[in-house]
């Protein structure tokens, strides 16, 4: 396959600060009359995007229909719930306020309501999708960096799985972003949404493609930006220079900008996102226990020079260290981060889960997804489990 071939193709329109909501009404009436507003939490009763919609809908003469029953790792029969309240108040745009459950639901929602196939099905790729409904979206949290991708995670409970449906007709047209929205998020909330950024920055670095110095850098940046505003928002939530950087960090980290054409998969969202299927944890946290194990897999000789660039640049290690030891003091600074910092869970038995399911979790991975890591190298099957043992 030829070398550094791809489409630079981001189309998402960007509003961003307060005083960028009074273009609300008009964005949401370019695309449509009657919307279906998705919302997830009574605070946006409280810090008042409820009422900014709703007045934008008297002066721009725009319809709404309201949906909220959307809940964290967002179940397929809610989203089904939604896609029939579009179809029968024949809505012809979305707006989805609140975190990545919500926009993801969105997402699926906008797709789904333009075909005559239960939801699941579409999900996992057995009806082919037409298109979707415009979506625009504000962000109430700086996590997963839906407001500005193609994709929508969905689960389904019932045979545990948790499968993201992507396609580029699904990417926001327009997104809001108006850091003062994220004050009210809850410690726990910020501390797992910023796992989530930095997760999402170094599945991308550490990706066995091409080299691309430019993206390289700009992840280094950025993961040296999350590290630093991380524990400030956790600490003081409503400082705004710290939320602000959260915010626009939480899209570029996988808006399919730094990926440009990478094509290896990533390996600990995969890992993770079976994890949440069979014990509904939050995104976030199986992040942050699986992130420092899996990074202690991958230290070769292949990967260490990366080590040493993200330890050096993002994590201000003296360059002067050997590249082992700058590799374990990375690893070191991200459990600092999660465990001490954010003191989140760093165990999954302190969660209740057991190794029964991971012979079954290990299998569905090379089933789903046909290989166990595709990041720097492959894993063999019994390293994955171990690797969640270790999780343990
Ligand atoms: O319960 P409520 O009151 O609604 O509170 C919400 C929610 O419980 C709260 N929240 C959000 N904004 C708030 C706020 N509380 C107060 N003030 C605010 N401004 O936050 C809680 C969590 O929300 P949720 O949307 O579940 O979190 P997140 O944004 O982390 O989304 C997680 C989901 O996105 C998927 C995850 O797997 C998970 O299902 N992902 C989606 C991705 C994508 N589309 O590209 C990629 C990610 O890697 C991820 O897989
Ligand atoms: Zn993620």
């Amino acid at each position: 396959m030829q070398k550094y071939s791809f489409v630079y193709d981001i189309k998402t329109k960007v509003y961003f600060g307060a005083e960028q909501m009074i273009h609300l009404g008009e964005e949401v009436a370019n695309y449509g009359n009657k919307v279906l507003f998705l919302y997830d939490g009574d605070y946006i009763k409280k810090n008042g995007i409820y009422d900014l919609v709703i007045d934008a809908s008297r002066k721009y003469n725009f319809e709404i229909v309201e949906f909220t029953s959307i809940k964290p790792n967002p179940r397929h029969t809610d989203v089904q719930a939604g896609v029939d309240l579009c179809k029968k108040e024949h809505c012809n745009v979305i707006l989805a306020v609140g975190g990545g459950s919500t926009i993801d639901s969105a997402k699926v929602i906008s797709s789904c309501a333009l075909l005559d196939a239960p939801v699941w099905d579409v999900v996992i790729g057995k009806v082919p999708t037409q298109g979707s409904l415009p979506l625009l979206t504000i962000s109430t949290i700086s996590a997963t960096g839906s407001e500005m991708n193609t994709g929508g995670v969905i689960s389904n409970l019932d045979t545990k799985d948790k499968q993201s449906l992507r396609r580029p007709s699904q990417r926001p047209r327009v997104t809001f972003l108006n850091p003062e929205y994220t004050f009210t998020v809850p410690k726990y909330q910020t501390a797992c949404g910023t796992v989530d950024i930095l997760c999402h920055a170094i599945e991308t670095y550490f990706s066995d493609d091409e080299p691309m110095m430019l993206t390289d850098t700009f992840l280094e940046g950025l993961i040296r930006t999350v590290v630093h505003y991380g524990p400030i928002a956790y600490k003081d939530p409503q400082n705004e220079e710290a939320r602000a950087n959260l915010m626009w960090s939480a899209p570029w980290a996988i808006n399919d900008f730094l990926r440009y054409d990478k094509r290896k998969t990533w390996s600990m969202h995969p890992f993770e996102h079976e994890l949440s299927a069979f014990f509904d944890i939050t995104h976030g946290l199986g992040l942050a226990i699986l992130m420092p194990r899996y990074l202690r897999h991958v230290i070769d000789e292949k990967s260490l020079p990366r080590f040493r660039n993200l330890g050096i640049y993002a994590f201000d290690l003296d360059r002067n260290l050997e590249d082992q030891e700058i590799a374990e003091k990375v690893i070191k600074k991200i459990e600092n981060l999660c465990y001490e910092t954010f003191g989140l869970e760093s165990h999954l038995s302190n969660l209740g889960i057991t190794e029964e399911h991971f012979e079954e979790i290990a299998e569905k991975l090379a089933t789903d997804h046909g290989f166990y890591t595709a990041g720097y190298r492959k894993m063999s099957k019994d390293e994955l489990i171990e690797l969640f043992n270790e999780c343990l």
